[in-house]
């Protein structure tokens, strides 16, 4: 009978989510859509200050964040956790050992763009240890900065579920001292703002499915 019911909710969600989320939601969105195959999803997705503008302008029912903004009447329920790790390319001489920040103060950063979360993320945590933040080069983009990576270019912080797709061999995780920078996933919403029955079933199943397990580190 349940199954009957969730079969009839139908109309739209509308989803915005930042880059970095992209590999988490479909891990929702699958066994959610087998269960509410009616509703039709609509999955935005953008860097951090442009999901908050989307907010701002109501434009989706829900929203994922790893850090939402405490300037607005917000509820934020934590969905998993989101690690962010230094990456080097595989075969990198400091990979296989535990070493300091400082160790890697000479090898080119790879920077997200100003507006990402990812950046602010790791831009409090420098700050936060009193080290200076040079990233030698802005990428707007997970991907390419794992293959700029991959390619040599430098040394980069993604979240942990960037890499779970990886191939073996391309990339490592290096264990470096104050990482992971402990991070969270939040499934967002309006506190005043009433849902529309697709959007509360999935924040519903959202809830009911945290926390999701987050990506051990890669082998
Ligand atoms: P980003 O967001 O994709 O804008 O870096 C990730 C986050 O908010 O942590």
């Amino acid at each position: 009978r349940l199954a009957q019911l969730n079969g009839l909710t139908t109309g739209q969600l509308r989803l915005g989510a930042v880059t970095t989320a992209k590999y988490l939601v479909p891990r929702l969105l699958g066994p959610f859509c087998r269960q509410y195959p009616q509703v039709e999803v609509q999955l935005n997705i953008a860097n951090r200050s442009d999901v908050i503008r989307c907010l701002e302008d109501n434009r989706d029912d829900l929203y994922v964040f790893s850090q939402p903004p405490d300037h607005l009447d917000l509820e934020c329920v934590a969905l998993a956790e989101n690690p962010l790790v230094v990456i080097a390319p595989a075969g990198h001489r400091l990979s296989g050992q535990r070493i300091r920040w400082e160790q890697l103060a000479q090898e080119p950063f790879l920077s997200r763009e100003p507006g990402s979360g990812t950046r602010l993320a790791i831009e409090d945590h420098f700050t936060r240890h009193g080290w200076p933040y040079k990233p030698h080069m802005t990428i707007a983009s997970n991907e390419a900065i794992k293959e700029s990576v991959a390619a040599g270019l430098g040394i980069a912080i993604l979240s942990r579920h960037t890499l779970i797709h990886t191939a073996v061999g391309n990339l490592v995780e290096l264990d470096v001292e104050d990482f992971p920078i402990a991070n969270q996933w939040y499934l967002v919403r309006w506190r005043r703002k009433a849902l529309s029955p697709a959007a509360q079933a999935f924040s519903s199943f959202a809830e009911m499915q945290a926390p999701l397990a987050a990506p051990a580190p890669p082998q």
